[in-house]
């Protein structure tokens, strides 16, 4: 009976009887009807080092050409989705696997992301690249000095941290790996926002150009 039970339970835990579903319309067909080619824009920086500033610039633009987007952000997802997780290092890493999964699936029916979360380690990020196919994943390193983020401190949370109102505080409590190899860095302490927008921008036209036929 025991071994029986364990036998069910260790099925349970490897999924081994659950089976993929194919279904007829795929990702390809999906892109052709939308006449373009999905990407992820994976935004990662400190907190208030502009990511959702950006991010929402190139989702405006995109959006205004005719490109069908849609942005991700840690705050608003922390609200909905994950609003069961906590900022601890595992709390992290499963906040920023569930929104892989997301962009994934988004990326599946077609659409263009922008994401901006923090998500500070290297290797969740890594984890995430891997989840797509080769050129689909995008990182950009918005990039600005941690002096700067606390000056800016849009939403007084740095102040928080410092008077040890808020545990594991990126920056502060909580480290930021910086990425090694990101497609883009953008430095918000010394460009104006249009010119970050730009490169990223510049770069993004040549991955999702509009498919013909
Ligand atoms: S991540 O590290 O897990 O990627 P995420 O981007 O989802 O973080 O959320 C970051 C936002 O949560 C910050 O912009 C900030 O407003 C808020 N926040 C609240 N507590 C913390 C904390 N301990 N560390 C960092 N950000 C926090």
């Amino acid at each position: 009976m025991i071994l029986f039970k364990l036998n069910i339970e260790i099925r349970q835990m490897k999924n081994l009887d659950i089976i993929r579903q194919d279904y007829k319309i795929s990702k390809a067909d999906r892109e052709k009807l939308l006449q373009q080619k999905p990407v992820l824009l994976w935004l990662t920086g400190l907190s208030g080092s502009g990511k959702s500033t950006i991010a929402d610039r190139v989702e405006q633009v995109l959006h205004e050409e005719g490109y069908k987007t849609y942005l991700l952000d840690g705050d608003n997802i922390r609200h909905g989705l994950n609003n069961n997780i906590d900022f601890s290092e595992s709390g992290r890493k499963e906040n920023i696997r569930r929104i892989g999964e997301v962009a994934k699936l988004f990326l599946d029916a077609g659409i263009i992301v922008i994401s901006a979360f923090i998500s500070p380690f290297r290797e969740d990020r890594e984890a995430v690249r891997r989840l797509l196919k080769e050129g689909e994943f995008i990182e950009i390193h918005v990039d600005c000095p941690l002096e700067i983020c606390e000056q800016r401190d849009v939403k007084g949370l740095y102040a928080k941290a410092r008077r040890g109102e808020i545990a594991n505080f990126t920056g502060i409590s909580s480290p930021f790996e910086i990425p090694t190899h990101p497609e883009i860095t953008v430095h918000t302490d010394q460009e104006k926002l249009d010119e970050s927008v730009n490169k990223i921008l510049s770069y993004t036209y040549n991955c999702i150009k509009p498919l013909k036929g």
